[in-house]
């Protein structure tokens, strides 16, 4: 199963401080945004990845994150010119893609929960179909909404609705099959002017091979796109690793887990940030094991 992190756009909410720097680079709390979305798709047991970002920012990812080896990851590249929807991903990467299934998360989606890396198998082993997460918000008008039945049958799927049908928001995290590249290019620019993600997850609802995941008590799905939201963000982050002394999202540490890199080669990676905490955690992991 390949992988694709949609990591562009302008970032405006964020202006000023993505004037200069992508927002899916942006700190939160010790790690870019990025690590986040990506250990996502590594628990899911995802290596091939495709990074799609600005002409702009693109660089700055190479920079950050190579050819993926140093996790036992292959990372390609692709440019989005302009930000005309999440849907472009799958025209952007199909090439890549090539008719697989795939797995596509937005760069700046934060998952936590321990189910997590089971739920992220069990979609990516299904063999046919879509499955998306759903999760219950305060504020669903801002996001994808999907309303379902007693049976959990999919009765709707709407981007961000005036009239919100349920509290059930849809997140950056979609598991496809080998359909995806070719309903993503027969989706038609919305109201806004965007090729939408929902479009392609309704018409696999419309053939009744969508099966939505809710993500209940236990998982958190955090937002990233006020300076508020990424504030908050980046506090639980530091009361979990802190209260613990584990850190959550360290590729270094999710690849030596999933058995992608060995114990030398964390030692190397803790080695090569020996002034920071971070590295010096790498390390004290390469010397429990
Ligand atoms: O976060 C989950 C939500 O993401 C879903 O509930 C919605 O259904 C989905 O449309 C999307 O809504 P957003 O309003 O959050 O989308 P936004 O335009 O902010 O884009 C999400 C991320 O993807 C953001 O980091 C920028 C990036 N992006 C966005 C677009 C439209 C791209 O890289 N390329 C794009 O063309």
């Amino acid at each position: 199963m390949k992988g694709i992190i949609l990591a562009g756009g302008t970032g405006s909410r964020l202006h000023p401080m993505t004037y200069a720097v992508s927002k899916q680079l942006l700190p939160v709390y010790d790690k870019p945004m990025i690590y986040y979305p990506l250990t996502t798709l590594m628990f899911a047991d995802i290596r091939e990845i495709l990074i799609i970002s600005t002409p702009n920012d693109l660089p700055s990812f190479r920079r950050l994150l190579g050819d993926g080896k140093q996790w036992g990851l292959t990372l390609h590249y692709a440019e989005q010119p302009k930000p005309d929807g999440l849907a472009q991903a799958y025209v952007i990467g199909a090439d890549f893609v090539r008719g697989e299934p795939s797995a596509l998360v937005l760069g700046d989606n934060i998952f936590f929960g321990r189910e997590l890396p089971a739920l992220l198998a069990a979609a990516s082993a299904r063999p046919s179909g879509a499955t998306v997460f759903g999760y219950r918000v305060r504020n669903p008008e801002q996001y994808g909404v999907v309303e379902f039945d007693d049976q959990g049958k999919v009765l709707s799927i709407e981007e961000k609705p005036r009239a919100p049908r349920s509290q059930w928001a849809l997140t950056g995290l979609y598991f496809f099959d080998r359909h995806a590249t070719a309903i993503a290019s027969s989706v038609k620019p919305s109201g806004r002017n965007e090729y939408e993600i929902t479009d392609v997850i309704r018409t696999y609802a419309e053939r009744n091979e969508l099966r939505v995941e809710l993500l209940g008590r236990g998982f958190a799905w955090l937002d990233t796109g006020t300076s508020d939201s990424l504030l908050e963000a980046a506090e639980f982050v530091r009361a979990l690793e802190r209260r613990q002394a584990l850190r959550i999202a360290c590729p270094e540490e999710v690849a030596f887990e999933m058995g992608f890199i060995d114990k030398t080669q964390l030692e190397r990676l803790g080695r090569a940030m020996p002034n920071s905490e971070y590295g010096k955690y790498l390390l004290g992991l390469a010397s429990e094991h």
